[in-house]
């Protein structure tokens, strides 16, 4: 199920990487049917095992992976979904999730998207403002519907991630204020189109301790004891993002502890209970496999120049974020080098003075735990193709998603008659 070396040589699953650079070239996503439903399933085990399974929904945050296979994986899985624009719920749709399991965050839907999303009639809209609000209530009322919604609260902690991913602190954009927010289920109840049937909450992503969600929570569970006394009928709580993930030393909160506090903090108060996780479920489970394009000695430095690049895993330059790089032929390290891709930015840089084993124009290197926030944030800066896809299962891979050619990314530009 793991990835890891088999006499020497890097596998995924049963599969040789090598077997896949020569399928289909590089630069190549490559994910883990199996790690992915594991991911999925350690979840639905920890919960299961402090409610029952009617009284949960495991909704994926789609904007983690959004490849279809990925997505029918895990709807065969029984996963809802999680989605953030029309572009995801079509996705999710497409992948066969019922709309019963999808929700809806987001903090600018267009019109058309909430026209859309209440066609459908998914289970739930999360609501980032009064004015939204407003906007639902009248689209639901043309197309004669009642939408279930929750306010996505701001509970002003400190989730302790990156900066760049912390999203329930007062000064970030996310979510309503928890202090205004009995004021906005009164004006919910007002309006026609709309029930506030839930409270949403999501601080940030990557997080590695407990106690941020403990302080979020106790904050929803206190604000859902509040809004019932104010004569509101809260039946649902979506606690947002899942757990972190290690990339170099992290180390996780455990699933059953995540658990238990869910139970202690969240059963008591009777509500179904919603989690969108994303990078738990697929990061560990994909890696971008390259190739070495080139090694160049720098007067200080000994470069490492890959076929991937930052257009393709964007994370290590937007939050210097660290990915290991894995020869897929096992040596000895010894020796030290910077990891860059070929575009031409400074910041298109992997990896800072790291030890590996000696390594040439033409070996293969795994980027290592880039299945979520990978290809989903990939760009054709320097009008270089998004990579293909790959899913592997047991001694089976497939290509998920074709890598684009330079054809198909030229084929929108136009040239007006005026200047030709
Ligand atoms: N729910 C909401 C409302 C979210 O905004 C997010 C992530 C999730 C769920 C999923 O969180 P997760 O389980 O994946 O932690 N591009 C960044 C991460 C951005 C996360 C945005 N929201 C990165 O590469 O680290």
């Amino acid at each position: 199920m793991t990835t890891g070396y088999r006499k020497n040589t890097l596998h995924m699953e049963d599969v040789a990487l090598e077997e896949i650079a020569a399928s289909f070239g590089t630069p190549v996503y490559c994910y883990s049917a199996g790690k992915i439903e594991q991911n999925f399933n350690a979840y639905r085990q920890a919960l299961s095992a402090v409610m029952s399974s009617d009284d949960f929904t495991i909704c994926y945050a789609c904007k983690a992976n959004s490849n279809l296979a990925v997505l029918r994986l895990l709807q065969k899985q029984g996963a809802g979904a999680d989605i953030v624009s029309g572009g995801e719920l079509y996705r999710a749709l497409k992948a066969g999730i019922s709309p019963k399991k999808i929700v809806y965050s987001g903090v600018g839907k267009s019109t058309a998207e909430l026209e859309e999303a209440i066609k459908r009639g998914l289970f739930q809209i999360n609501v980032e403002s009064e004015p939204e609000l407003e906007m639902i209530s009248r689209i639901a009322v043309r197309l004669r519907k009642k939408v279930a919604v929750a306010f996505r609260v701001n509970p002003n902690v400190d989730a302790r991630t990156h900066a760049k991913i912390t999203t329930g602190k007062k000064e970030n954009k996310f979510g309503v204020d928890i202090r205004y927010a009995p004021a906005l289920y009164a004006r919910a109840k007002q309006l026609p189109g709309v029930v506030a049937a839930g409270v949403a909450v999501h601080i940030g992503s990557q997080l590695t301790a407990l106690g941020p969600f403990r302080n979020a929570y106790k904050r929803v569970a206190d604000l859902v004891r509040l809004l019932r006394r104010q004569g509101h009928d809260i039946t649902r709580v979506d606690l947002g993002g899942g757990i972190g993930i290690t990339y170099k030393d992290e180390i996780p909160p455990d699933l059953h502890l995540y658990a238990l506090m869910v139970r202690d903090i969240i059963s008591p108060l009777g509500v179904h209970v919603i989690i969108e996780p994303g990078r738990s479920i697929v990061g560990n489970a994909g890696l971008l496999l390259s190739r070495v394009v080139q090694v160049k000695k720098g007067r200080d430095k000994k470069f490492l120049i890959l076929d991937a690049a930052m257009n393709d895993l964007l994370r290590p330059s937007l939050y210097g974020a660290y990915h290991a790089v894995v020869p897929c032929e096992k040596a000895p390290a010894k020796t030290i080098y910077d990891v860059v891709g070929p575009v031409c930015e400074t910041g298109d840089t992997f990896l800072v003075n790291e030890k590996l084993p000696e390594l040439k124009a033409g070996d293969l290197v795994a980027i290592m735990t880039s299945g979520a926030y990978g290809a989903v944030m990939a760009s054709n800066y320097n009008t270089r193709p998004l990579a293909g896809e790959v899913l592997v299962k047991g001694r089976k891979f497939a290509r998920v998603r074709d890598a684009q050619t330079v054809a198909d990314i030229v084929s929108k530009d136009k040239i007006p008659g005026w200047v030709a």
